[in-house]
């Protein structure tokens, strides 16, 4: 069980990294495009600086931004030059029939896959079988035309494991809180979380309830 962060807005990072608990960054274009216009590359290096400020060694998932294979292998190769010194560097390339050739000839170089916009069960065995490290399975966006997540996450979690695969299951398109246990019960290995749900996620209101009774009957008894 890991949860990874899925922003790549600094703040938000920066107040998950104090908290200790991502396990990993995931980020892709339409999150790129919510932060301040800049350098793409000075953007994921100041995430790989933030990393490092907090003495992380997590994976950080960045995602081709074309459609055309060869020119995801020439933004990967870019990516490897300019972030490749950060050693948990995985580069997200979405699933389809040319996209494989882009994952086999990626991995051939030692290069770490995230398969992502992975949407059924087929397109996560495929992705696997090509060797993406990570497959990423979009439960929010599955739902969203009436398909049970849970149900392709399960079984594709049956399938990695009795075939012995490395690769690990991420859910993303996460939309509700709910999702991140569901998709952790369905047998994800990693749910990347968008921060928003982070505070509501360790809160409840018994807790509140029960530190408030504490401390006051502690102050009262203490006057
Ligand atoms: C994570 O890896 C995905 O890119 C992300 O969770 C997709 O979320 P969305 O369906 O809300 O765009």
């Amino acid at each position: 069980m890991k949860i990874f962060v899925d922003s790549a807005n600094f703040v938000e990072l920066e107040e998950a990294l104090k908290r200790g608990f991502p396990k990993g960054i995931t980020t892709n274009p339409s999150i790129m495009a919510k932060e301040k216009k800049g350098s793409f590359q000075e953007h994921i290096h100041k995430i790989i600086q933030l990393i490092k400020k907090y003495n992380y060694d997590i994976p950080l998932s960045v995602e081709v931004f074309t459609k055309d294979p060869d020119e995801m292998i020439k933004q990967s190769e870019e990516f490897i030059r300019h972030f490749g010194d950060y050693p948990n560097l995985y580069i997200k390339v979405p699933i389809g029939w040319d996209e494989l050739k882009v994952i086999h000839e990626l991995r051939r170089k030692g290069v770490k896959i995230n398969c992502t916009c992975c949407m059924n069960l087929n397109q996560a065995i495929m992705a696997a079988q090509a060797g993406a490290n990570f497959v990423s399975l979009f439960w929010g966006r599955i739902r969203d035309i009436g398909h049970n997540a849970a149900d392709i996450v399960s079984r594709a979690r049956e399938i990695f494991d009795h075939s012995g695969t490395s690769s690990e299951i991420i859910v993303g398109s996460i939309r509700h809180i709910v999702d991140v246990n569901e998709a952790f019960e369905a047998g994800a290995h990693i749910v990347t979380v968008p921060p928003r749900f982070f505070k509501d996620y360790c809160k409840h209101p018994q807790t509140d309830g029960a530190v408030n009774q504490f401390v006051s009957e502690f102050e009262a008894w203490l006057k």
